[in-house]
């Protein structure tokens, strides 16, 4: 090469310059894009000023080539407008439509008052979002500050913030759970301007909520699992889930039939939910503390926060390994990122 002693060069060594320069470059957006492996926290989501890096559009860029009829034109929550001017009629009942509980969900409705997402993620260019599952490899994980620099944070269900917040950070942007699922100290769990969002399976879910919202009688019939009675949120921070994304997340990424629920029993689990949600909303989504040990470990704890093993989930209609292979695919067509080992 010349450009040490700077000796004129002839016309075509400048198509030779130029050529090394193209190649050089591609070589190097070829080392920058293996760095960006799926890969423990690392820098290559994280920009020089330790933020997480975001780019508009990528996430629905790529669900479009993936999800059949994709589209973010359905409201994140129900409103009160569904139901009220214009009765939407829904082809499903609870937990894929609204069908048979639009009553109910109309005075609840009434209660909440707000739909909306909170004007400071509202306002945001692009959204970052982390979906911090309950896994046990969380634990140790110390993980806590890199969840906490996302735009939106969503957790699940009960899965506890205070005294793991190395682990799992202590930012709630959203917590979706469902009464069964729901904290007994809600307060203590998450943020004042945290959004609960109820994921209602079935009519009582919602019962529930109008009962604890407004203060009414409460009732445990209809619950596998006693729900709290006494549950202290502010009405303005409680959302309902549009039930859409609960039908896209059970017909389109785990192909199970929505139309004979009775049949087909298998229903997804709101960790799966959320992810699917997320596709929805976000420009970035990436996963930490999902996945389940083998199917034949019986030891292995599932949990972070708790002493149970998969043996609970038996008798649930979650189908765990079926849950894998779609997260999996979706890490594989890189429009989800792991920041734990999946
Ligand atoms: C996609 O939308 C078309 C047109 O509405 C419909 O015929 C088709 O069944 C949909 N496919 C899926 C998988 O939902
Ligand atoms: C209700 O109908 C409106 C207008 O057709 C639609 O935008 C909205 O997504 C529907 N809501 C639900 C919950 O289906
Ligand atoms: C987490 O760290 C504690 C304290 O160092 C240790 O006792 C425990 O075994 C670790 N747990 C996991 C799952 O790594
Ligand atoms: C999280 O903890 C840090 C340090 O204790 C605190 O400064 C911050 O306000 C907390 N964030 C939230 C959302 O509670
Ligand atoms: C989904 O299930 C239907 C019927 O059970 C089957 O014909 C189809 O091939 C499946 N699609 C995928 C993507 O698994
Ligand atoms: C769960 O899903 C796996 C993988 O799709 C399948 O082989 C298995 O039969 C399913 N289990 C049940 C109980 O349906
Ligand atoms: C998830 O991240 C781990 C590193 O933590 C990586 O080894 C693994 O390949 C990733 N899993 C998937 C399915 O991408």
């Amino acid at each position: 090469m010349d450009f040490a002693t700077g000796r004129k060069k002839a016309p075509q060594s400048k198509w030779k310059v130029l050529v090394l320069f193209i190649l050089g470059t591609f070589s190097v957006a070829v080392v920058w894009y293996l760095r960006a492996e799926p890969y423990m926290p690392g820098p290559y989501m994280i920009a020089e000023d330790d933020s997480v890096m975001c780019s508009q559009g990528d996430v629905e860029k790529k669900a479009l080539l993936m999800i059949e009829n994709y589209t973010r034109n359905h409201p994140a929550f129900l409103q009160m407008s569904d139901f009220f001017w214009e009765k939407n009629l829904s082809a499903y009942q609870l937990p894929y439509g609204t069908q048979g509980s639009e009553e109910i969900l109309l005075k609840v409705l009434a209660l909440t008052m707000r739909y909306d997402m909170p004007d400071s993620i509202q306002n945001l260019p692009c959204w970052r979002c982390v979906v911090v599952g309950n896994g046990h490899r969380l634990k140790n994980s110390s993980l806590g500050d890199v969840i906490n620099k996302y735009d939106i944070v969503m957790r699940l269900n009960n899965a506890p913030v205070h005294k793991y917040e190395h682990d799992v950070g202590n930012k709630t942007t959203m917590r979706l759970f469902y009464p069964e699922s729901a904290d007994f100290d809600p307060n203590l769990q998450n943020n004042p301007d945290s959004l609960m969002v109820l994921v209602p399976f079935k009519t009582p879910d919602v019962q529930w909520l109008k009962a604890v919202l407004n203060n009414e009688k409460r009732s445990r019939k209809g619950f596998w699992k006693s729900p709290p009675l006494i549950w202290d949120v502010k009405p303005e921070n409680v959302r309902i889930l549009n039930p859409y994304f609960m039908e896209v997340t059970a017909s389109k990424l785990l192909n199970v039939s929505i139309k004979s629920p009775r049949k087909h029993k298998e229903k997804p689990t709101t960790g799966l939910l959320a992810i699917t949600f997320a596709l929805h909303l976000c420009d970035v989504v990436h996963i930490a503390g999902f996945g389940y040990p083998e199917t034949t470990n019986n030891k292995q704890t599932i949990h972070y926060y708790e002493q149970i093993t998969l043996k609970s989930m038996a008798d649930s209609d979650h189908n765990v390994s079926h849950e894998a292979q779609a997260i999996r695919r979706l890490l594989e067509a890189r429009i989800i990122r792991n920041l734990t080992h999946f």
